[in-house]
């Protein structure tokens, strides 16, 4: 009896009987995780009441022992919520930190939790409730942001731009039109986190150290009361499988990709040069030294994140790449990654949604340089195809004189005199000038999806409807 008590003190006391002393001051400190995996406390108390539950349903411990350790756990709760919880680093993580707290507070009945578990299951499922509620809280951020381009969409449905390729003028288009490009980007991330939920909706509790167990557990009670579809299929895959975790941050990589165009844009569109948009001073900084100056700090920072959370996509894969099934504690360090993509994700879409709500459009602007730059030019190419029966390719080279023209002229397409242009062909009548402002030629682009109003309206009446 006192051999088995004399190393208590300095040996773990949840697995002291195989060990004559504690560990090292820096094993201790490789291996702790309750640094940062005390952020899974609520999902862990959750787990172990429904285990016990589960346990004491089973008849494998008793209801009294039970209704000790739900008491038990829900005190720890609420001290751990309160602050009043003081975590120990030689408790190793959050697992420990809270059974030995359990036993403290009702004495032998813990000892009863940890039946037919392990810390490997265990782990698995914390992580698993938490990202499962990271990407519901995703899914609703994102319909917030969607929410925030269909009402500028709305707005703008008819305000003139240029559109873009190589970021040289290409064709005028409506920034509303240009809004609802984002709305079907970050309606993509929302879907990839709808199946990602659906995906990862199995419960990972009773698969046990990595063979299941010998005692009558029933899983389909505990993922029922977890809140998850059907328990894993696989005790081995499901202590050894971080998919979960990686498509989280796949979907969030994703995600920050089309955040940092979004944040890209907007410092473009933010500069005195472009100047299509300003700022609103709530997501904008100015300067120490240079009192004009209102810079997109936020913006910048968003495109920023996303390389971080770049950084943890790589970094999960790596660690995972090399792993033997089943658990090994390379896995421990998946959490981090995990917690600091969901920060920087969550503050940048809340960022991104407010500035794109906040914004000041300044459509002349906008319109004044969807005119510059012979963005016509196409509509130009396409009335001589209509009007005058020429080939695409034969327009496209008149057009193209008339462009070289122009610019020799230091002019618009539209301010060049009709002998000008009949100088060019013939066939040139003064009804080609109907085509050649930029509200006629975004209106005729009504194909399916195209950046005419009607278009841009019945897009975000698609989209309305699923929002
Ligand atoms: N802290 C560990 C982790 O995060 C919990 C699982 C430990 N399992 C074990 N067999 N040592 O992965």
């Amino acid at each position: 009896m006192a051999d088995d008590t004399t190393d208590t003190k300095s040996s773990n006391q949840m697995w002291g009987g195989r060990f004559a002393s504690g560990p090292d001051a820096i094993m201790e400190e490789i291996n702790a995780s309750i640094g940062f995996d005390k952020k899974l406390f609520a999902q862990d108390i959750r787990g172990s009441i429904a285990h016990a539950t589960m346990l004491a349903h089973q008849g494998i411990i008793s209801a009294d022992d039970k209704d000790k350790i739900v008491h038990g756990l829900n005190t720890i709760l609420s001290e751990i919520e309160s602050g009043n919880f003081e975590f120990s680093r030689q408790l190793e993580d959050i697992h420990m930190n809270v059974e030995a707290r359990l036993a403290t507070l009702i004495g032998p009945a813990a000892g009863r939790l940890h039946t037919a578990r392990s810390r490997n299951d265990q782990v698995a499922l914390d992580f698993r409730l938490w990202v499962k509620e990271e990407l519901q809280k995703t899914e609703q951020m994102l319909t917030g942001l969607i929410a925030a381009f269909l009402d500028r969409a709305e707005e703008h449905a008819e305000s003139v731009m240029p559109g873009f390729t190589h970021l040289q003028t290409a064709q005028p288009v409506t920034f509303g039109h240009h809004c609802m490009a984002y709305v079907e980007m970050f309606g993509r991330d929302r879907a990839r986190v709808r199946h990602a939920i659906e995906h990862l909706d199995e419960s990972p509790i009773g698969a046990a150290a990595l063979a299941g167990t010998g005692y009558p557990i029933d899983r389909h009670m505990t993922a029922k009361a977890l809140g998850f579809r059907e328990p894993t299929r696989n005790s081995i895959d499901t202590v050894s499988d971080r998919d979960f975790a990686i498509e989280f941050l796949s979907i969030a990589a994703i995600a920050g990709m089309h955040l940092s165009r979004l944040a890209e844009e907007i410092v473009i569109w933010s500069t005195p040069q472009f100047g299509f948009v300003r700022l609103s001073d709530a997501f904008s900084t100015g300067s120490s030294i240079m009192p004009q100056k209102k810079n997109p700090d936020a913006a910048e920072l968003v495109r920023a994140k996303t390389g971080r959370i770049n950084g943890s996509l790589v970094a999960l894969l790596t660690i995972m790449k090399g792993l033997p099934l089943a658990y090994s504690k390379d896995m421990q360090e998946d959490k981090e990654q995990v917690f600091d993509a969901a920060d920087s994700l969550e503050l940048a879409i809340a960022a991104m949604t407010g500035m794109v709500r906040d914004m000041t459009v300044n459509t002349a602007r906008m319109k004044a340089a969807a005119g510059s730059g012979y963005s016509t030019a196409t509509d130009l190419a396409d009335w001589l195809v209509r009007e005058a029966g020429l080939p695409f390719r034969d327009a496209h080279h008149v057009t193209g004189r008339a462009v070289a023209l122009a610019e020799s002229k230091g002019c618009d397409l539209a301010e060049l005199p009709l002998s000008d242009l009949q100088a060019i062909h013939a066939d040139i009548t003064d009804k080609v000038y109907d085509v050649l402002t930029v509200e006629a030629s975004v209106a005729s682009r009504k194909s399916f999806g195209g950046t005419a109003p009607s278009e841009v309206r019945r897009q975000i009446a698609f989209w309305r409807a699923r929002n």
